[in-house]
């Protein structure tokens, strides 16, 4: 049985997978409509199925747990960007927010001795290397790559075989 401050905790972090959701289909429409960014939109298209995923994980857990999980209401996401570089800094920061969050409940689990939320966290806990490792790649990437055109186009074109490489699943 969860305890109320872990139900919280759990239920906010639902609603930072769900915001996490949100804000990658934003990239994704975003750079749908730019020319020559397709593997990009499709790259958050799919990142962002997979925040929706890590809500629901989460939202079956704190119900089956004897919780309550709650459908959060959600601020906008960033909807334009002045740029490619500047969306993939803030993918990267926004991974790295989701992953001090799940460090906290880990934290959390573990005052509270709360062995099955912690064991159940540390599937977050990988996630994270993950996300973050890919996110770090594409960021670098983006760095060296600069202005360069045709980098860009090889970029957009690879980004999604990246993405498939970098996951384990
Ligand atoms: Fe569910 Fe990308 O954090």
């Amino acid at each position: 049985m969860l305890s109320k401050p872990m139900q919280e905790a759990l239920n906010n972090q639902v609603k930072l997978e769900a915001s996490s959701s949100q804000a990658y289909l934003a990239m994704a429409s975003w750079s749908e409509i730019q020319p020559g960014l397709d593997g990009v939109a499709e790259f958050f298209f799919l990142q962002s199925e997979e925040e929706r995923v890590h809500m629901l994980k989460l939202m079956r857990f704190i119900n089956e747990r004897g919780g309550f999980a709650i459908v959060p209401s959600l601020d906008q996401p960033i909807v334009t960007y002045k740029g490619i570089k500047s969306m993939f800094e803030e993918f990267l920061a926004h991974e790295l927010k989701v992953s001090d969050s799940i460090n906290d409940l880990v934290d959390l689990a573990l005052k509270e001795r709360d062995y099955a939320t912690h064991n159940f966290l540390q599937w977050y806990v990988s996630e994270q290397i993950e996300e973050e490792k890919s996110a770090r790649i594409l960021n670098d990437k983006l760095e060296l790559i600069g202005e360069d055109k045709s980098g860009l186009y090889l970029f957009d074109r690879d980004i999604t075989a990246t993405r498939q490489s970098g996951k384990k699943r």
